[in-house]
């Protein structure tokens, strides 16, 4: 794996843009993450081209259903040749340990993480929907169910590395979104970090996309971003 952190969120359905953007980052980022907006719009054959660009790709589906269909799906992606892959914890053990068999059967280096909490959830949110807050206690029980499960790691926001380093050991894979160079819009994400800031905190990915896909120059603010966490372009 490149020893840039940093995942460029891809967040459009126009590939020809994204196409674009990874060419003109390509040289201060670790790697290229394509969600759910890009998936539905092109599939498979939309991811394919991103790969060939060399790069690790991190496809941000966030799988959530029985263990037999999840596992199908993570078969089917992994077989893509994506570097990381993604379910929510929420689905249970039997879930993630089937999905962790068949990506590692078919692609033993493709790490599986798990989203614990969506961001978007904060503690008013939880008892509507049967959990007890605070939050930030079902992010540790769903971490610590991940890591009991062998996954490779968790997506956490910036604010809850310290705690699952702590607790889950310097193997464990965290993944962080909600990444803000200092002076940088927070758009909707409400609890960020600088990049720096979250790598030393322990961060093993950072996700960034705005700060670096909505710049008016994407390539000098990632480069920018490379600096800041003391990486030379390649
Ligand atoms: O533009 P921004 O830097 O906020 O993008 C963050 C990326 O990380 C988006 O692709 C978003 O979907 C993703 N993400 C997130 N929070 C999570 C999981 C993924 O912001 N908990």
């Amino acid at each position: 794996m490149n020893t840039n952190p940093v995942f460029v969120a891809l967040d459009t359905t126009d590939p020809d843009y994204a196409r674009q953007l990874a060419e003109r980052v390509r040289p201060s980022v670790g790697g290229l993450k394509l969600g759910l907006e890009f998936f539905n719009a092109h599939g498979p054959d939309g991811v394919r081209p991103f790969l060939e660009m060399g790069l690790p790709v991190f496809l941000d589906l966030k799988y959530h259903d029985i263990p037999n269909t999840v596992a199908g799906a993570c078969r089917a992606a992994a077989a893509l040749g994506v570097s990381i892959l993604n379910v929510h914890a929420q689905g249970g053990a039997a879930m993630m340990r089937a999905a962790l068999e068949a990506v590692k059967s078919v692609s033993p280096s493709t790490r599986l993480i798990a989203v614990t909490m969506l961001t978007s959830l904060s503690d008013e949110d939880l008892p509507s929907v049967g959990l007890t807050p605070p939050v930030g206690d079902q992010v540790l029980r769903l971490a610590s169910l991940t890591q009991q499960c062998g996954l490779d790691g968790v997506v956490c926001s910036a604010h809850e590395i310290a705690t699952l380093r702590r607790e889950l050991g310097p193997d464990f894979q965290l993944i962080v979104p909600g990444i803000r160079p200092e002076g940088s819009a927070t758009g909707d994400q409400r609890r960020v970090m600088g990049p720096a800031q979250a790598r030393d905190a322990g961060a093993s990915v950072l996700v960034i996309g705005r700060p670096i896909t909505a710049a008016t120059d994407p390539a000098r603010a990632a480069r920018e971003i490379a600096q800041s966490l003391g990486i030379t372009a390649a």
